[in-house]
């Protein structure tokens, strides 16, 4: 009977130290993991029901997700994976997030984040710290690009792991452009916009994103940087009230203000212009890599075979492309974290970027994929020098856990100057004064 009680007292002190160990505490996420929460093993490890899993994204106008979570079900025949789109301006998707984060809501388990994101998204809580499972699993993180690795690690931790690396390049038709009449300079472009304009049924001369939102954000670092402007230096201060920067942005609004832009040019995202130059509106346009992609499709574009790509324009300064790219991070509420993590392995390694930079034209952060026959085949452009270059030396954007009050002054500021409510003097002071109140 003694013996009984003592088996029973040590099994109750057991019990009591691993509930201490596994709940209650504070919330922090590096405890989220260490339990199988959510996991849909029993305790034989064998599987016992198909787990669904919502995997979100800004809207996919390439086949590359829809191929992706193809791949994936069919090697996870217990996890099924279910895409939700969400809005394709980033601004609004984050927007959305936030909105089902802050509620708590476990409805989305994996999500792609900007690069600009991360930081925040970590300060907040909304996502899972992945340190461990990529320990866990032998994951080389100096395999990847180490700027798209370091945008998504904040506080020492990692919170996402790359997926794709974008920089801003020109697109240009090759039936009306010639390969020696590429535009090297901004001043180039404009004439050559001009004077093509009207070409092979074409509407316009150029197309770019100078919507209020994040891509206009990224067009002016282009321009600024391409000039010698910078928004904040290399020890973080604000100096974008520069003779240079201000130079950049008045190249900028001369050409979101020419006549060979839509009128309604300040409506225009990612969206809007592909389309336009996909339906042969344009003989140039700026935008991301796959842009490539998605004019040589067959069902969507009317300008395949026609498609050139060089690096933007340059201004005194050189050429510059702003850094962009996404990540693949867990939802911290998430019920299928293990799953959930599964999936983000999938997506963001080898077999899942070659699918990524196959059907969606994305390039690959591991350098290794570059190399890839299949990949080249489909990318022509990934191995030319011009794109190398422009990936290598890609110009971030602020980088701040406050990043969305940050991005709102540059973009409120950029498009009163597009409209012509201030000067690029008066638009770069502005966003100085504004910016110095609230970088933290
Ligand atoms: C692309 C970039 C992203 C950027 C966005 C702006 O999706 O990858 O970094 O913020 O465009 O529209």
């Amino acid at each position: 009977m003694k013996a009984k009680l003592w088996f029973l007292s040590i099994l109750f002190i057991l019990v009591l130290a691993l509930v201490g160990c596994s709940g209650g505490g504070d919330d922090s996420s590096s405890e989220d993991t260490s339990s199988d929460e959510g996991t849909s093993e029993n305790n034989e490890g064998e599987s016992d029901e198909v787990v669904k899993l919502t995997y979100a994204r800004g809207q996919d106008s390439t086949q590359a997700s829809e191929k992706l979570i193809e791949e994936f079900n069919k090697q996870h025949p217990n996890i099924q994976v279910e895409l939700r789109e969400m809005p394709s301006d980033t601004g609004q998707q984050h927007d959305a997030y936030v909105t089902q984060l802050n509620a708590e809501s476990a409805e989305i388990d994996v999500m792609d984040l900007d690069v600009v994101w991360p930081a925040e998204f970590a300060q907040a809580g909304y996502v899972l710290e992945l340190d461990r499972f990529i320990q866990r699993d032998g994951i080389e993180m100096d395999k990847y690009n180490q700027g798209a690795v370091s945008a998504a690690n904040f506080n020492g931790k990692q919170w996402a792991m790359p997926k794709f690396i974008d920089a801003g390049m020109l697109f240009y038709r090759t039936d009306i452009i010639g390969e020696d009449q590429v535009p090297q300079t901004w001043d180039e472009l404009i004439e050559s916009a001009k004077a093509n304009k009207g070409a092979e049924g074409t509407e316009f001369g150029y197309l770019m994103q100078a919507k209020q939102y994040e891509g206009l954000v990224c067009n002016a670092v282009e321009f600024i940087a391409s000039y010698g402007g910078q928004i904040l230096d290399e020890s973080g201060e604000v100096v974008v009230n520069s003779p240079e920067a201000i130079k950049g942005i008045s190249k900028l609004v001369e050409v979101a203000t020419s006549d060979f832009v839509p009128g309604n040019i300040n409506t225009f995202t990612e969206v809007e212009s592909h389309t336009a130059f996909i339906e042969g509106q344009s003989p140039y346009i700026r935008n991301w890599p796959y842009q490539w992609n998605l004019a040589n499709d067959e069902n969507e574009s009317e300008i395949v075979g026609n498609v050139g790509v060089a690096p933007l324009p340059e201004g005194d300064a050189g050429s510059a492309a702003a850094l962009g790219g996404w990540m693949s991070a867990i939802n911290k509420y998430s019920e299928h974290k293990e799953e959930a993590w599964e999936f983000v392995k999938f997506m963001t390694g080898p077999e899942g970027q070659k699918i990524s930079a196959i059907y969606g034209g994305l390039a690959p952060t591991l350098p290794e994929l570059f190399e890839d026959q299949e990949i080249l085949d489909a990318n022509p452009f990934f191995k030319e020098e011009g794109f190398q270059n422009a990936l290598d030396a890609a110009v971030s954007r602020p980088v701040a856990p406050n990043y969305p009050e940050v991005s709102e002054i540059l973009q409120i500021n950029l498009s009163k100057a597009i409209a012509g409510e201030l000067s690029p003097e008066e638009a770069a002071a502005a966003m100085e004064e504004q910016l110095k109140n609230v970088m933290q």
